[in-house]
Order: structure tokens, then C-alpha cells, then sequence
């Protein structure tokens, strides 16, 4: 480990900033190695900072060209300026104007983070701390300044300029070949938002007029040649932009809303005022070339990012701690859109397998953190599933909380209190406060601590009374032994062998439930139930009302009961869910139960598929699709041993294509496209190739040969790349010629679609079997893959440490190995993509002890090579504390 450890920033050290920036004004002059950026800052001292404090403006990797201050030279002693920081030990006590200029190296900069180059065009990050690679700053989120930019390069190699706001000016530079625009933002803004593109660009844009009535042109810039996969992410801008202001009243502000796709991106997408840049993976698709996935995605980020210019850029964070109220707000604002959108409760079953595969472990690992986390070394290390899901899960168990009315009043509420500010989660839920005159502070536990919580429920029936009373009682592991109970709703329901029971639930017969809600609120608690006939089955958490793990009384006959009749359609594919991953861990403890209770399994989704598949495709793909490995070794918790994990659920997998063998063949007849149907990437048909490939995958299972005959059908009459990586993807698990032949065969065909061939890395990636590791080190010297690209790191390296359990955490150490070489090689060009691939190990602690030590040693490995990045150094330190 490096001797020094990073300095920890922590939230109870927060102090306003001494001095502010009212106004900003940047002269950019791009150019490949060169750039110059002069910036004119008009300077005060904050009345809410310390008077006559020095002005200590952040920088990174800056060098510093010429500085005035007035327009005068400082005095040398009055100033101390490196690549990392500039200081004004004594600036004058009232407003007061710094021009700077600093020259960076745009094409060095491989750190993805500032102002960089991305298949030569010039993109920035700033968010979180990237507008110090710029220039020297005030660079945290409650400073808010309005920006005028300047942006001039060559013409030929950058035609289009774009910045924040709306267009005021653009020339020619005389007597150059170079050009320039000036953009100007109305709105005071963090530096973090700050954003400017240049390069070679097509585009497609469409007008829409707002609820307000003013006229925007949105538009979608691309590689030139790809404007016609730019259509889809321009309709989801228009549909997002639509749906904010009939869901939450919330309309556009400015005269343009930009968004570029650019090929080299450490993150998803980022929400830079009026021109968010994405990662061109969420904008880019055709049917030839994106799946079902990729269009959801597409149309989840692209809104995700829209709907922050609200939550988010209006209102913005106070500093870094306060993270989720714009990340874990805006993911719940995206999910809400996209159940708009789609289907609400297929959608739901997406959002809690997305929370249980990379939130849940998270929180149970050395990496977990609060929602809102106390003290952090590198703020870039917490773009987390706990910030962005757990706390979009905070937000909807609010509206669950106080209802619907309310939650939207309070909303309103938020954001015009708020608005032009730099907030806190304290202000979001005195908004709530306000509005409901309720006292949400032991709510706000929530944010406070790590670990999710156990809730332990037992039923008991009263014949004599009639009554069913549910008791309740929580458990907090990983938040420490003083931590107060958390207030969890409990969305409840009863059904009985014909059906769902609402009598017992409507008042007088069930105290404190109202509209189906319980909520629990310490550690222990109970309800009763009055006039209930006979015993029932309880349908609990229904639509997943809290992030917490249910211990639950149900034993498989009452989940069989609740698969069939739940009027929840959550907790009927829980139900399923539940019954499998009893099957499964029952193997992998070399339980006998399994038989028996495996063949009731497949009668009762044989007779869900009768009743269902055709009636809700989507639903019953999702229902077909058994626990992941990850879900069971999360189930299992301890000692975990991977191969045994992969054994059991293939030998369940292959149990279900057996049994269920005819229905499966016949439902993908069914389901098939006419021929000539033109394709649609909706919820209706994307549910219908789900169920076909779902059909498929069990098939193959069962029967690798047929599997392999109806896999290679598929692909050679596949119309769209959902149907053609389905068929990929069932003959990458069946070793052999057939599988060796299409995965040439598909990267002959897509040699010039990266984002395409990014998908045959991953299949590869994740292929359970012992070549891979030999595989993916063949696959790293492909001409198509690149270390600099974060896109095909994700697919090659990262899909085998998170979707490849087995070949990962090979016993002999292999896996690890080849993870954290790249993790090393990684460093030194990208930290951040090197230390997010590095918490794969996060639960190394969880595993058996062979592969407990071979992960240890890696990791250990990892942290002690000199010079790691700060980034790594934490994941590191974090990860073997
Ligand atoms: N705010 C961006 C988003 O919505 C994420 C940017 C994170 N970037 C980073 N370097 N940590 O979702
Ligand atoms: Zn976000």
C-alpha cells in the first residue's frame, strides 16, 4: 500500500466557500496538443464565508500561462501557483476580477476527466471535479456562476462548437483557417456542469414547444455516417422532455437542448446544462446493431440525464455528500418514466434485480456506504448503486410514505423553494415536511447508515377469531449496534386458494393499513386482520415497498398460491423467484428436499405459461428467468463456492427445459414474427423476443443439441440483433465447432461496429468455462479492442469479473490475476475505469477459503504497487480493511 493515504473530505467539515464567483468568461482556443484557456473571473467574498481568507482556487494538472489581477500583474509574493492549485494569499476584500490562462493537452489527457479528445473530437467531464483540468477554479458544487464561453478552433477539424445555454455569436478568426461561437448560459451553474464539444459532427434535431410555450430545437450530434441511429435517442428526448412537465410540471429553459455522443466515456452520460454529452453506447441504435436492452437503456439514460436539468441543475448539491439528491432523485424520476413508458410491472421486476445484483452486494461488502456517505478520499469512487438505486428507493418509499398527492405536491414544492440553490437532503425533505405537516426525521435514517436491513415476518391465523395477525421485526446488519429502527412500508395484501382477500384489508378490519400500506416503524410491530375466513396466504412488500431482505413465513405451497393468484405482479414473480432459489441453495447444501419439490416447480410454470406467456410475453420471460448465480451466492452469503452455485442452477435450468420442453417450442411458434413485419423496439414486441429467447435459453439447457439447431436457425433468419446475440449467446455455452463458427462468423459481419463487437467481447468474457481466461488474453491483442476505450474494457474485463462467477473466481487464482493486471495497466491512463473494474473483489470475503486467499492476494498485490492512483489507493485501502 502507498505509505501516504489520500486526505479524507467529511461532511461534517463542510464550510461555505470564503470567496464566490458571480460571473465567468472563457476564451477556449482548441487545438490537438495546445490549448489555451483565459479565464476572466469576477471574484467577491462571500458574505457567509471568513473575511480575509486567502483565495485558494483548485487545479489539476494545470499549467499556468499569465495571471492578472485588475488587470495588474500580483506582486510574486502575493501568489503561489502550481499544477494543482493557485493562491491568493491576500485578495482584495470586494469584488474583484482574475484573468488566467493556462495551456492543456487535450490529446494527453487519457484520464477521460476535463477537456479531452474522443476520436478527435473535443469533448469535456467536469462532474466531479474535472473543470480543474481547465482552468484554475472554485471547483465545488455550491459555487454558482453564469458562464459566457468562447470556443474557437479550426474549422476543418471541428465544424461544429457547442456550449452551455443558448448561441449569441460565431465568426471566422480572419486571416486563420479557424472559426469560433460564443455561447452564453442565463443560469447560474456549478463548474461541474460546465461542458464544450468541437469536432467533425452530424446532426438531427426536431422542434418541440413547451408547456410554457417556448420554442426549443433539440438536437442529436454523431459520428458523421450515423445520423440515422441518432433517432431513437432524439424521440426519447422529446418524449422525456413531454412527460416532465405532465408528471412533475416541469419545463425546459432554454432555446436548445444538445446532446452529443462521443466514443470515449468513463460514465454513462452526463447532464451538462443544455449539452449533455453520452456515452455513444446509450444513444446509438439500429435493429442491426441494438438490442431490446440497448433501446431501454438508451431511452432510461437519455431521460435520466434530461430530467436532472431539474433535479440536479436547477437545483443542485450542496457538495458531494449530498450526491443522492440529485442521482438517487433523478434515477426514481427515469424509472418512473420508463414504467410510463413501458410496462410498470415488468419494469419493477427490472428495478429490484438491477438493486439485488449490484446494490445489495455493495452494501454487504467492504465497499458499502451510506446513501448519503460521511467522509470519502476520492468522490468519483461513489457513483454507486447505493447513491444512485438505494437512493432512488429512498425517494419511493417517501411517495409510498405519504401518497401520491402529496408526494407531488411535495416536489413542487422542493424545487420552487430551491431553486437557483445548492441543496441538502435536509431541504428535500423539509419540502415533504411542509406539505404534509408530517416529521420525516426518522426517516431521514435512511441516508444515515450502510447495510440492508432484515425484517422477519411470521403469520399466525385464529380460526375462532377469525383473525390473522402478521409480526414483524427489524434488524439493521452492517448499520452498527446503536442504530435506531428504520420506518419501512410495508405494502401487504392477503390471498386465498381461489384469490385475492380484500375484505380483511379495508377498514375497520385491519388497523394501520391504509391504501395497503403498513408501515413499521420499530423494531418490532404487528397487525391484525379481523374477518378473515380462512387462513391466508400473505403477499408481503408488495411491489418491493422497501430495499430490505424478507425473511418470510411462506413455504412453497403458499408461493405456488401467490404465483397464481396475486393480484401483485411483483410478488408473483417473487414468489417464483423465491421457490427457485430454495431449489437451488438446497442443492448447492447438498439438501435432498430438491426432487419433489423441482417437479411441483415445473407443473406450476407449465400451467403459468398456459395461463400467462401469450396474455403478458414480457412478464413471463421475466418469470422464466431464474435467480442469477450472484443472486444465489448473495443468498447463500458465506463460504461461497461458485462452481457449485453454476451447478445448481444449470441443473434447474436443464430440469425446466426438460419438463417444460413442448410448451417452450410451441410458445416460440407462437411468439414468432410474421415474416415482413417491420421491427419495433416497443415494450409489446421487445416482450415477445424476450419470451422467445427465454424459451430458448431453457431449450438449449436441456438439450444442447437441439439448442444448438434452433440457435443457428435463429441467427441465420434473425432480423435484428436482440434475435441474432440471443442465438450467439445459447451456442456460446455449448463448446464446439458450431459456437467457434458463428463467433467468427458475427465478428466478420460487424468488423466495423465496435459498439457491436463490443458485445461479442462480452459474450466471450463470459463464457463458464476454463479457456476463458486464455480466451479474453487473446481477445485483449484483437485489433478492435483498445485499453484507452472504457467501452471495451467494460465488455472484455469487465463482463468476466461480474458476469462470469466461475471462471473469476477460478480456485487457482487465474481470473483474479488477469483482473488485476488490467486494473494495473488501466491505472496509470484511466483511474477511475481501473478502479471501478477493481471492485469486482468487493466480495472476496464472502468466498470459501482457497479462493478467499487467491482473491486476497491479488487484491494485495494490487495496493502494493508504488505509485497507484488515488482512486485505486482507496478502492484498495477500503477493500482489505
Ligand atoms: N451525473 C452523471 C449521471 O448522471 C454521472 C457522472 C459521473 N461522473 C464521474 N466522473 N464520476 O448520471
Ligand atoms: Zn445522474
Amino acid at each position: 500500500m502507498r505509505t501516504e493515504t489520500p486526505p479524507t473530505v467529511r461532511l461534517e467539515d463542510y464550510r461555505p466557500s470564503d470567496h464566490l464567483i458571480d460571473r465567468v468568461e472563457l476564451d477556449v482556443r482548441l487545438d490537438p496538443h495546445d490549448t489555451r484557456v483565459t479565464a476572466t473571473l469576477a471574484l467577491r467574498p462571500n458574505p457567509a464565508g471568513r473575511a480575509g481568507a486567502p483565495l485558494v482556487l483548485d487545479g489539476d494538472d494545470l499549467t499556468l500561462l499569465a495571471l492578472e489581477l485588475d488587470g495588474q500583474a500580483p506582486a510574486p509574493d502575493a501568489v503561489r501557483a502550481d499544477a494543482s492549485g493557485l493562491t491568493l494569499h491576500r485578495p482584495p476584500q470586494r469584488p474583484f476580477t482574475l484573468r488566467i490562462e493556462t495551456r492543456l493537452d487535450p490529446t494527453a489527457n487519457t484520464r477521460l476527466m476535463g477537456l479531452y479528445r474522443s476520436n478527435g473530437v473535443y469533448c469535456t467531464q467536469c462532474e466531479a471535479d474535472g473543470f480543474r483540468r481547465i482552468t484554475y477554479f472554485l471547483d465545488r458544487p455550491d459555487v454558482l456562476s453564469v458562464y459566457t464561453t468562447r470556443i474557437e478552433a479550426e474549422r476543418e477539424a471541428a465544424p461544429v462548437l457547442l456550449g452551455n445555454g443558448n448561441p449569441v455569436e460565431a465568426g471566422t478568426v480572419p486571416g486563420t483557417d479557424r472559426h469560433y461561437a460564443v455561447w452564453h448560459d442565463p443560469l447560474p451553474k456549478p463548474a461541474y456542469l460546465f461542458a464544450l464539444v468541437g469536432g467533425r459532427l452530424d446532426r438531427v434535431a426536431k422542434p418541440f414547444t413547451t408547456m410554457e410555450g417556448r420554442a426549443v430545437e433539440i438536437a442529436v450530434y454523431v459520428e458523421p455516417g450515423k445520423a440515422d441511429r441518432a433517432a431513437y435517442a432524439l424521440d426519447a428526448v422529446e418524449r422525456s422532455m413531454a412527460w416532465d412537465e405532465t408528471a412533475f410540471g416541469r419545463a425546459y429553459d432554454l432555446d436548445l437542448f444538445n446532446v452529443v455522443a462521443v466514443s470515449d466515456f468513463n460514465m454513462g452520460a452526463m447532464e451538462n446544462k443544455g449539452l449533455n454529452i453520452f456515452n455513444d453506447k446509450y444513444v446509438l441504435a439500429s435493429p442491426e446493431t441494438a438490442t431490446d436492452g440497448d433501446y431501454a437503456a438508451i431511452e432510461a439514460i437519455i431521460a435520466h440525464e434530461y430530467f436532472h436539468n431539474w433535479s440536479g441543475n436547477r437545483v443542485t448539491c450542496r457538495d458531494w455528500f449530498q450526491l443522492c439528491l440529485k442521482e438517487g432523485l433523478t434515477v426514481f424520476r427515469d424509472q418512473e418514466f420508463s414504467s410510463d413508458m413501458r410496462s410498470r410491472a415488468v419494469h419493477r421486476i427490472a428495478e429490484v434485480r438491477n438493486l439485488r445484483a449490484r446494490q445489495f452486494p455493495e452494501d454487504a461488502g467492504p465497499l458499502a456506504h451510506p446513501v448519503r456517505p460521511k467522509q470519502y478520499a476520492e468522490i468519483n469512487n461513489f457513483y454507486t448503486a447505493t447513491v444512485y438505486e438505494k437512493g432512488a428507493e429512498i425517494v419511493r418509499m417517501l411517495r409510498t410514505l405519504i401518497g401520491e398527492t402529496a408526494f407531488r405536491a411535495g416536489m413542487d414544492r422542493y424545487f420552487a423553494d430551491n431553486d437557483g440553490t445548492a441543496a441538502t437532503v435536509e431541504d428535500f425533505l423539509k419540502a415533504f415536511e411542509a406539505v404534509t405537516g408530517r416529521d420525516l426525521s426518522r426517516f431521514a435514517e435512511w441516508y444515515e447508515r450502510p447495510g440492508t436491513p432484515r425484517v422477519a415476518v411470521s403469520g399466525s391465523y385464529d380460526p375462532a377469531a377469525r383473525t390473522y395477525r402478521l409480526a414483524f421485526r427489524q434488524t439493521r446488519p452492517g448499520a452498527g449496534a446503536d442504530a435506531p429502527p428504520l420506518v419501512i412500508p410495508i405494502g401487504l395484501g392477503l390471498v386465498g386458494p381461489d384469490g385475492p382477500l380484500d375484505g380483511p384489508l379495508a377498514p375497520p378490519f385491519a388497523e394501520r393499513v391504509e391504501d395497503g400500506v403498513f408501515v413499521l416503524e420499530t423494531a418490532e410491530d404487528a397487525v391484525t386482520f379481523e374477518n378473515v375466513a380462512a387462513e391466508p396466504v400473505p403477499s408481503l412488500f408488495r411491489a418491493f415497498s422497501a430495499p430490505v431482505r424478507v425473511e418470510s413465513p411462506l413455504d412453497d405451497a403458499a408461493r405456488l398460491t401467490l404465483l397464481r393468484h396475486d393480484p401483485d405482479s411483483f410478488n408473483r414473480w417473487e414468489a417464483a423467484q423465491r421457490i427457485a432459489l430454495g431449489l437451488m441453495t438446497a442443492q448447492v447444501r447438498d439438501e435432498t428436499a430438491g426432487d419433489a419439490g423441482a417437479d411441483d416447480f415445473v407443473v406450476a410454470l407449465g400451467a403459468f405459461l398456459d395461463a400467462e406467456a401469450l396474455r403478458d410475453p414480457a412478464f413471463a420471460a421475466q418469470v422464466l428467468a431464474l435467480p442469477s448465480e450472484g443472486d444465489l451466492a448473495d443468498e447463500i452469503g458465506t463460504e461461497i463456492d461458485p462452481d457449485a452455485i453454476f451447478a445448481a442452477r444449470r441443473d434447474l435450468r436443464r430440469r425446466l427445459g426438460t419438463g417444460l420442453r413442448e410448451r417452450l417450442l410451441s410458445l416460440r411458434e407462437a411468439l414468432a414474427e410474421p415474416e415482413g413485419t417491420p421491427f419495433s423496439p416497443d415494450a409489446a414486441a421487445a416482450g415477445r423476443r424476450a419470451l422467445r429467447n427465454a424459451a430458448l435459453d431453457l431449450i438449449a439447457a436441456a438439450d444442447p443439441e437441439a439448442g444448438t439447431a434452433l440457435a443457428q436457425a435463429q441467427i441465420a433468419q434473425a432480423t435484428n440483433m436482440t434475435d441474432r446475440l440471443a442465438g450467439l449467446a445459447a451456442l456460446a455455452l455449448v463448446p464446439g465447432e458450431a459456437r467457434e463458427a458463428a463467433l467468427s462468423a458475427f465478428a466478420e459481419r460487424y468488423a466495423n461496429e465496435p459498439l457491436v463487437l463490443d458485445k461479442w467481447f462480452a459474450i466471450q468474457a463470459m463464457i463458464p468455462e476454463d479457456g476463458t481466461v486464455e480466451r479474453i488474453r487473446r481477445l485483449q491483442g484483437h485489433p478492435a479492442f483498445a485499453n484507452t476505450n472504457p467501452n471495451r474494457v467494460r465488455s472484455l474485463v469487465g463482463s468476466f469479473s461480474l458476469a462470469n462467477p466461475t471462471q473469476f473466481n477460478r480456485a487457482d487464482g487465474a481470473g483474479y490475476a488477469l483482473v488485476a493486471e488490467t486494473v494495473l495497466a488501466l491505472d496509470g491512463t484511466n483511474p477511475q475505469v481501473a478502479a471501478r473494474l477493481m471492485t469486482a473483489f468487493g466480495p472476496w470475503r464472502r468466498l470459501e477459503p482457497v479462493r478467499r486467499a487467491a482473491a486476497e492476494s491479488a487484491l494485495r498485490r494490487i495496493a502494493a504497487t508504488p505509485g497507484l492512483s488515488r482512486d485505486v489507493t482507496d478502492i484498495g485501502t477500503r477493500s482489505l480493511a
